[in-house]
């Protein structure tokens, strides 16, 4: 069994996974969501100190497991650094004193494995990875193996949909909000511009589709359940309609047979209907994660750990370090 900690951002999470079945043993997860909410973001000093309370609350469950446990998986970049020296510390502590080995996983390496969840991995697969710090399109061809053929030039995904939230004083995190006041508003009420849609380049913008979201609700001033809705939705279409046509240009450069969605922003049921439209007119198979394993969870840490495990790929508490900005 491999035990595996999670606490890149605003969850503490700790799973349990049997290596050779790849059956979820035990997980569990605190999520801070509320503790930020007010805040409109994520405050990384009072999420680091979260995460000191609610590591060794979860760890205190598996003890049953610990005698079973043949090594030890930790979240080590990218992520906010303050908060994923927590699980690494306490990821050192528990190999230094149950003399196991380590294992450094990188957080959107373990977004991916979110599809292979209790499954046998398979690659090559094109991936987008949308959460609330990546946006990126991902050739995946094996274990460790993976290209970024398409990434945001600012902001991501998931965050704008934070940011509107914010705007609309509708709380923290945004995506799940707004995909809820999107289902009451009308999609065409606001026609904002798609992001570099005369641009024939293969990358993603969302700053300047927020600043168009910010003039609007200045625009109208006293807003009212119906024109927030109506924002939402506008916005949602809009977000969503750039990710398509890129993707449509990728689909045309690159043979596609296999396409997943991962990351927090994967689980909204609007961007995933418009990306099963667009697989079925290119013949390409969609895989998704389970909505409870789209956003950060340690069960798609433990199931990347397997296959480190597998690959012999340890790290000594020596050398794994967390650093925040690696790529994927
Ligand atoms: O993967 P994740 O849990 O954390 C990161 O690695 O960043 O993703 C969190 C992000 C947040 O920005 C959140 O607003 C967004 O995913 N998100 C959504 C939805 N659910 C979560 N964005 C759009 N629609 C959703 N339903
Ligand atoms: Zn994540």
């Amino acid at each position: 069994m491999i035990l595996s900690i999670e606490s890149s951002c605003d969850d503490s999470s700790i799973a349990i996974t049997e290596i050779v079945s790849r059956k979820v043993l035990f997980h569990k997860k605190i999520s801070q969501e509320l503790d930020h909410s007010k805040y409109g973001g994520v405050v990384p000093e009072l999420a680091a100190r979260l995460h000191a309370e609610a590591l060794p609350a979860i760890l205190a469950k598996t003890q049953v497991y610990l005698p079973k446990l043949k090594a030890i998986a930790v979240t080590n970049a990218p992520g906010l650094a303050v908060t994923l020296v927590e699980g690494v510390t306490m990821a050192k502590a528990l190999s230094i004193s149950l003399g196991l080995p380590l294992m450094g996983i990188n957080h959107l390496h373990g977004h991916i494995y979110s599809l292979f969840i209790e499954k046998r991995s398979f690659f090559p697969m094109t991936v987008l990875l949308v959460s609330g710090g990546h946006t990126q399109v991902i050739e995946a061809k094996g274990f460790k193996d993976f290209e970024v053929i398409a990434q945001t030039m600012d902001d991501s995904f998931g965050e704008s949909f934070d940011k509107v939230s914010k705007m609309l004083g509708l709380g923290y995190p945004g995506g799940p909000i707004v995909e809820q006041y999107a289902q009451n508003g009308d999609e065409k009420r606001f026609n904002f511009t798609v992001p570099l849609g005369n641009s024939p380049k293969i990358a993603f913008s969302y700053s300047g589709l927020k600043n168009q979201v910010r003039l609007q609700i200045e625009a109208l001033g006293d807003l009212n359940e119906q024109d927030r809705a109506d924002v939402c939705a506008s916005f949602q279409r809009v977000a969503s309609a750039h990710l398509i046509q890129k993707l449509k240009k990728i689909f045309k450069t690159v043979i596609i047979k296999d396409f997943a969605i991962v990351g927090g922003a994967s689980a909204n049921l609007y961007l995933r209907d418009k990306i099963k439209e667009l697989c079925i007119q290119n013949g390409a198979t969609l895989h998704l994660a389970p909505l409870e394993f789209c956003s950060d969870n340690a069960v798609m840490i433990g199931r990347c750990a397997i296959d480190a495990y597998n690959h012999q790929d340890f790290i000594s508490v020596d050398e794994l370090v967390s650093t925040p900005k690696t790529s994927i």
